[in-house]
């Protein structure tokens, strides 16, 4: 059985919990392959709701393995929290989340050295979610790194001194102030909690799954225009957020890749610095935000807003091999008597439909087409049958410009708000 993938194809906060939790009845395993507490994944179903930052969207449903992937940088202490969360919603992790062993520790220093690295960089900054992604990411691929399977080895604390040494030294050099006492105390405590869990080789044990006929859905954190490659650098984050991330992040070869399920807000948002061509800063902008609720799910932060952007979309399509769309959100729109679609960007004389390289300071006017919006509320709608006439419009633009049918819709934050187009 092919792995799926479920990523997202903006700038994160596309729906990408929510809809994982949609599709886990379907899926025996859901594995997170990057990223970490830096993501905020909003799940709503029976008057609960709830966010998960390291766990994978697949814990609330029955006989549902939950893998957290190598690729993924772990923060003991959130990840305590999380449990603790789950706890409390009679949720026992201990049977049905493993961990991989070749996962990254974020440590304490680390989200120290994420705030002092934005310190420095002033009206630079990116942004960041200060969760220690950055230094994380830095320390694995400089070879540093912390594993979570050296918690099981008897030098772990000569392995975390060293590294919190170097951090020390940096912090020093920096000439930043702080104080870490408190952090650490909380540091081991849930490194003592981590102790208790199931680490695993991940990659076997994902591999193995497969070869038993299981279904298995890869789920990714942040979007493909914060990717460290092909997102809008350096306002980035650390990880591969593509499809690709999905091999590398969990051990899956590119040969049992299935389906990508690439999913995008019906208009757009952002957190944090950067570039964001059909960003509106006016009254239009705050509609959305407050009948969006665009605020961030890990920090609060107020999510920047605008129009959906489809040279951006276009792009992320191609880098990710999306077969399917996920539309989510298309209810925030309701009572707008215009949508604008951004199709392609001018750049001084010149007009193109393809994300330049110098994306950051191009300065890129969007060019505009209007369709009609719809006025009745969608959030009650189940059916694709009563989707008012403007909706399915939207739709049919959508897929003809993007060349990938829109397979599911999501019309507000509950688990039953979803209409499923196609199987
Ligand atoms: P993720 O990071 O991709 O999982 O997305 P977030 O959870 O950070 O942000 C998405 C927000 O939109 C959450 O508050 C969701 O509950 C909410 N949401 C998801 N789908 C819909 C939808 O179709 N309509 C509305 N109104 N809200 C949605
Ligand atoms: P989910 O999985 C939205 C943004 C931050 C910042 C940049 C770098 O919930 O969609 P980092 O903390 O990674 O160093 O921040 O990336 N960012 C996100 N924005 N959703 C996320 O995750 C994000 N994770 C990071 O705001 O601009
Ligand atoms: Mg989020």
């Amino acid at each position: 059985m092919p792995v799926d993938v479920l990523l997202g194809l903006q700038w994160g906060d596309e729906g990408k919990g929510k809809i994982v939790d949609v599709f886990t009845p379907e899926y025996d395993v859901v594995a997170r392959f990057q990223g970490g507490p830096n993501a905020g994944h909003t799940l709503e179903f029976e008057g609960i709701k709830h966010v998960l930052h390291t766990i994978p969207s697949g814990v609330f449903r029955k006989n549902c393995i939950n893998i957290v992937g190598n690729g993924v940088v772990i923060d003991p202490i959130t990840l305590k929290k999380e449990i603790e969360s789950l706890q409390k919603l009679n949720v026992d992790i201990s049977s049905i989340l493993h961990i991989s062993r070749k996962a990254h520790i974020i440590i304490p220093t680390h989200r120290i050295l994420d705030a002092a690295s934005e310190a420095q960089k002033g009206k630079e900054k990116i942004g960041s979610t200060l969760r220690g992604i950055g230094p994380t990411y830095m320390d694995k691929t400089g070879r540093n790194g912390l594993r979570v399977g050296y918690i099981e080895d008897e030098d772990f604390m000569r392995r975390y001194d060293k590294l919190k040494s170097k951090h020390e030294e940096l912090l020093e050099q920096m000439n930043f102030e702080y104080s870490l006492d408190e952090e650490e105390k909380k540091f081991f405590e849930a490194i003592g909690l981590m102790r208790t869990l199931s680490f695993t080789d991940s990659e076997h044990m994902l591999n193995r799954l497969m070869k038993q006929g299981k279904k298995i859905l890869a789920e990714g954190a942040q979007g493909s225009l914060l990717d460290i490659d092909f997102g809008s650098y350096p306002f980035v984050t650390s990880s591969n957020t593509i499809s690709a991330g999905a091999c590398t992040g969990l051990g899956i070869a590119p040969g049992n890749i299935g389906r990508v399920f690439g999913i995008f807000k019906a208009y757009c948002t952002r957190v944090g610095s950067g570039p964001f061509p059909t960003e509106l800063n006016d009254d239009t902008g705050e509609q959305l935000r407050k009948a969006g609720n665009e605020f961030g799910a890990t920090t609060g932060r107020p999510r920047r807003c605008g129009w959906i952007d489809i040279p951006a979309l276009r792009y992320a399509i191609m880098i990710n091999g999306v077969t399917d769309l996920i539309m989510t959100k298309p209810d925030v729109l309701s009572g707008f008597d215009k949508i604008k679609v951004c199709t392609s960007y001018k750049i001084g004389s010149k007009t193109i439909d393809y994300m330049p390289f110098d994306f950051v300071n191009a300065p890129i006017e969007p060019v505009y087409e209007e369709l009609p919006g719809w006025k009745t509320d969608l959030t009650e709608v189940r059916e694709e049958s009563n989707f008012p006439a403007e909706l399915s419009n939207y739709i049919s633009y959508l897929e003809k410009t993007l060349e990938v049918p829109v397979s599911v819709v999501s019309v507000g934050p509950d688990r039953s708000q979803t209409i499923i187009r196609k199987k």
